[in-house]
């Protein structure tokens, strides 16, 4: 009997080119997938035995033989050999030599397409909530250190110059943000995830009256996919999004992964934000913060050297992630409905980019965790010339409109730079030059702690503003 599933006699009897079938190969990458393709084919079995295509005896054997090839990966047994293509070829087979010609009836009515969507969605479910519960644990190291360094003030940045004092919490917690939203998305992608694809065979159906509801409820799905057919020759989907959005999922096997390496981009464009952001505070000559010798490394030449490579590898991993969501597009561009060969290397840059965000995860987590926050640093960088907002909003305190108070405190910047003093010890008379409203009480300005505090609106770097952030995200990261 055939040693390939789809045969190797008659047509195919001259053999398989051998660089075609090193090309065609993707058992080193796909074997990752042995438990969700059992799964499945355990479910596929269960329902199959209901439609009478097998005996109760029969299924009863099968699903023992898909035991022990289980066993066989766990307790790494399975031999592979040159003739199996991939993860579905390579159990096929085992199951095979395990329970003999029953297991030849398994794969009745199912095709490789369905049954690689199929794996890759289980896959993808389980790896998608274990990211989500590691987005949390970083979000939690935020919550600790914002806690933790609440009273700390330096400067705020725009355009990369001196802005405005600012909380450092307040800036942790900006990025800790950023996460919480990726956190969501990755929520709404599991919801797209959860459609169940088997039973639609090579692209027709199923012809064996298999029962597709009890197939999604055993494999934990909620929803099933709809007729592929009608998808592809509907063009009513403007009115009916989500109807065919299930319908895509199932014919354009991979728009769950575009999705999936899209907000994996996303948070390694967010992660590297914040690496960024560290790499510059580590420096010399910002000195905000240190990082932990247990994250960073040295240089060979230079003895010196105390290098942020963690952060680096982190930024740097963005750029293949990004990579991987250019890949997965411009397969998908142009590629013909429906399974098309092109497809097969979807699952390289699937669990390239899952173990990289993983790591870049973990990674931040403990650069963060582990990092000393040199407060005086931080205090000692802050200067007076920060605070000529604060001017301008004095005077409009005063009932001065806040163009107008704009242009008075600009003139008085410029007066104390060409003067060459500091700008809180500007003399009261030449500042009343300037604006007359100024009184006495311009001398309250000049405090970075009275001046984050007024930020007292929601969102903004006051005390009470920043602990009801960490609360909120005490309460997201809780609520699960
Ligand atoms: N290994 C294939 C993949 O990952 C499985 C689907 C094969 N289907 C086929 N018609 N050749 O895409």
């Amino acid at each position: 009997k055939s040693s390939k599933l789809w045969g190797d006699e008659g047509r195919f009897s001259c053999g398989l080119n051998s660089d075609l079938s090193q090309l065609n190969n993707s058992l080193q990458v796909d074997k990752r997938l042995y438990r969700e393709d059992i799964c499945g084919s355990l479910a596929y079995a269960e329902v199959l035995c209901d439609a009478e295509i097998i005996s109760s005896d029969e299924f009863k054997t099968i699903k023992e033989g898909l035991n022990i090839v289980l066993d066989d990966w766990n307790s790494h047994k399975i031999q592979l050999r040159d003739n199996d293509e991939d993860i579905h070829s390579v159990n096929e087979r085992r199951l095979i030599e395990i329970v003999g010609d029953v297991g030849r009836k398994l794969h009745t009515g199912r095709s490789r397409n369905d049954q690689v969507v199929l794996d890759m969605k289980l896959w993808m479910k389980k790896s998608v909530i274990e990211i989500v519960e590691d987005i949390k644990c970083l979000i939690k190291v935020f919550i600790r250190k914002a806690e933790d360094k609440i009273k700390v003030i330096m400067p705020g940045y725009t355009h990369l110059q001196r802005a405005q004092p600012v909380r450092f919490s307040h800036w942790l917690l900006a990025h800790g943000f950023f996460l919480e939203s990726d956190c969501d998305r990755l929520k709404q992608l599991l919801e797209r995830v959860d459609v169940m694809p088997l039973g639609s065979g090579a692209l027709a159906g199923n012809p064996f009256k298999i029962n597709r509801d009890k197939l999604a409820k055993l494999l934990g799905f909620s929803k099933i996919t709809n007729n592929s057919m009608n998808a592809v020759s509907d063009r009513d989907f403007v009115g009916n999004l989500m109807k065919n959005v299930s319908d895509l999922i199932f014919l354009n096997t991979n728009i769950f992964q575009v999705e999936f390496n899209f907000i994996a981009t996303l948070i390694s464009t967010h992660l590297s934000r914040l690496s960024e952001d560290l790499i510059l505070f580590n420096t010399k000559e910002f000195n905000f913060i240190k990082l932990s010798g247990e994250f960073a490394t040295g240089s060979s030449l230079m003895p010196q050297k105390f290098n942020p490579d963690c952060l680096e590898l982190v930024r740097g991993l963005t750029g293949g992630i990004l990579g991987q969501l250019t890949n997965i597009l411009v397969t998908l561009k142009g590629l013909p409905f429906t399974y098309n060969k092109d497809l097969q290397s979807d699952k390289q840059s699937m669990f390239f980019v899952f173990d990289n965000i993983k790591l870049s995860l973990k990674v931040i987590s403990g650069v963060v965790e582990s990092m000393e926050i040199l407060d005086e640093n931080c205090w000692n960088a802050l200067s007076y010339d920060m605070l000529a907002t604060d001017v301008a909003y004095y005077l409009v305190r005063k009932g001065v409109a806040f163009r107008d108070a704009h242009h008075s405190a600009s003139k008085l910047v410029d007066y104390a730079s060409q003067h060459c003093i500091e700008l809180c010890k500007l003399p009261l008379p030449v500042m009343k030059t300037i604006n007359e409203k100024f009184i006495d009480d311009v001398h309250d300005i000049w405090s970075f702690t009275k001046s984050v505090e007024q930020y007292q609106a929601t969102g903004g770097t006051s005390m009470e503003s920043v602990r009801n952030q960490i609360a909120y995200l005490k309460d997201y990261v809780e609520r699960g």
